[in-house]
């Protein structure tokens, strides 16, 4: 691991989280340097929701390459990006009767949301944006400007201006109403927050702790969308392209959001974003939004394939099949160690456990990764465990991987008592 230490900038996160030199990855399992394998229920932060080498998106990925496809083509017309664009209109769009224009950005999440923000400021001619407690939305300027956490909001990152936080749903417990806090927010003119352009949220926020929107505040923030004349822009970067059981989030609850911003999976691990928007708001001047890697015509071969997932309902069983599975495993793990007072929730197959001590949730899932598992944490205080494995995962795999925290959990017990008792006998 010496060279990541010595060459590659102090930013670096994961590869403190999991330090190993991973080679190799199939499905939900990476195989490491040494040949040690491990579940993988991080999925690249939502990246790889059809599982590390896809075969149909690598074998589609290799004949496009051997028959010299165009890698690169800026924003010209591919046969790559043609299918592509056929893919998602009639096995996406259309069965779901979305009327979207599709915009390409640069190839990852951040591109799309800074993107989305300056098609609605442009639309509606307004600056102001809302976004809610603990939303993440990437950390380019105007991105960083609607995502949450201090952590990454450092004064000296300057422009952050012209975004107002509401509270998102749950924030102040379950019996408060945030979506007609907004609404009185938005009718009093002398409340201090100006009427915006647009309202950005995620139906699950992931990096902010799994924290589920009920369905109904979901309407009801885009009735006052609506009502006052407010763009609605879902963020499903992480828990779309099927996260959730359907392939956008926002499906059950019966929104129609007016741009719905796309990356992650979308490229089946490769980059790639997109921004899709309602007609009406299409009111770019051609090459007003331009950029050198807009598309990524080999991101188009592998999301076309695997779009294909999408063609009947079997995905979808498999992950409701799968989530049956995570939420009764994680329900028993929260009644094995009732002591420790730990919180369930999700949707699909994005799940958290909330750890209230602090530091705990840290080393189960270091504990987790000795053990052979790769699973991340969420929330400002690092005290969720984020449950996302590839959607395509092996039962006995996401079996095995559920059996891991549970081993962790107690191993993690068993050496803070040891740590007491050791303590007590320093002390005598
Ligand atoms: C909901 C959401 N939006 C935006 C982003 C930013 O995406 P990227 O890291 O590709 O820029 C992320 C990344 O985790 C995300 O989860």
């Amino acid at each position: 691991m010496r060279i990541f230490e010595q060459m590659e900038s102090q930013v670096r996160s994961y590869v403190r989280h999991f330090p190993t030199i991973f080679a190799t990855a199939k499905g939900a399992i990476l195989r490491d340097e040494q040949g040690k394998e491990y579940i993988d229920f991080f999925a690249g932060a939502g990246t790889l929701n059809y599982g590390h080498n896809n075969p149909i998106a690598n074998e589609a990925l290799i004949e496009y390459i051997k028959q010299d496809g165009l890698l690169h083509g800026l924003d010209k017309a591919t046969t790559a990006k043609k299918k592509f664009l056929e893919k998602l209109y009639y096995t996406i769009l259309q069965p779901r009767h979305l009327e979207y224009k599709v915009q390409f950005c640069g190839p990852t999440g951040t591109n799309a949301v800074e993107t989305a923000l300056k098609i609605v400021r442009m639309v509606k001619q307004r600056s102001n944006v809302i976004s809610f407690t603990n939303g993440f939305h990437g950390l380019t300027m105007g991105a960083m400007a609607v995502t949450g956490n201090a952590f990454y909001r450092d004064e000296a990152f300057i422009n952050r201006a012209n975004v107002a936080f509401m509270p998102y749903d749950g924030y102040f417990g379950p019996d408060i109403d945030t979506a007609f806090y907004l609404r009185k927010f938005l009718e009093d003119s002398s409340s201090g927050v100006d009427l915006p352009a647009a309202v950005i949220l995620e139906t699950v926020q992931a990096e902010g702790g799994i924290n589920v929107a009920r369905f109904q505040w979901l309407k009801d923030v885009e009735q006052v969308c609506r009502d006052f004349d407010v763009l609605l822009i879902v963020d499903d970067i992480q828990v779309g392209n099927g996260r959730t059981g359907t392939f956008f989030s926002f499906e059950e609850a019966g929104i129609n959001p007016d741009v719905v911003v796309l990356s992650k999976s979308i490229g089946g691990g490769l980059p790639l974003a997109i921004v899709l928007m309602k007609p009406e708001l299409d009111q770019w001047k051609p090459g007003e939004h331009t950029g050198t890697f807009r598309g990524n015509n080999l991101a188009f071969v592998a999301s076309t394939e695997l779009l294909s997932y999408w063609d009947n309902d079997t995905l979808s069983e498999g992950i409701r099949y799968r989530e049956g599975i995570l939420k009764e495993e994680l329900k028993r793990i929260v009644e094995k160690y009732s002591e420790l007072n730990i919180q369930v929730r999700g949707r699909g197959l994005i799940y958290g456990l909330q750890f209230p001590q602090q530091g705990f949730s840290h080393n189960v899932t270091s504990e987790a990764f000795e053990r052979g598992l790769v699973i991340e944490l969420a929330g400002a205080k690092h005290d969720v465990i984020k449950f996302l494995p590839p959607l395509v995962i092996e039962e006995n795999l996401l079996r095995d991987g559920l059996a891991i925290i549970d081993e962790s959990i107690a191993a993690c017990l068993e050496k803070k008592e040891e740590m007491i008792k050791g303590a007590l006998r320093n002390d005598n």
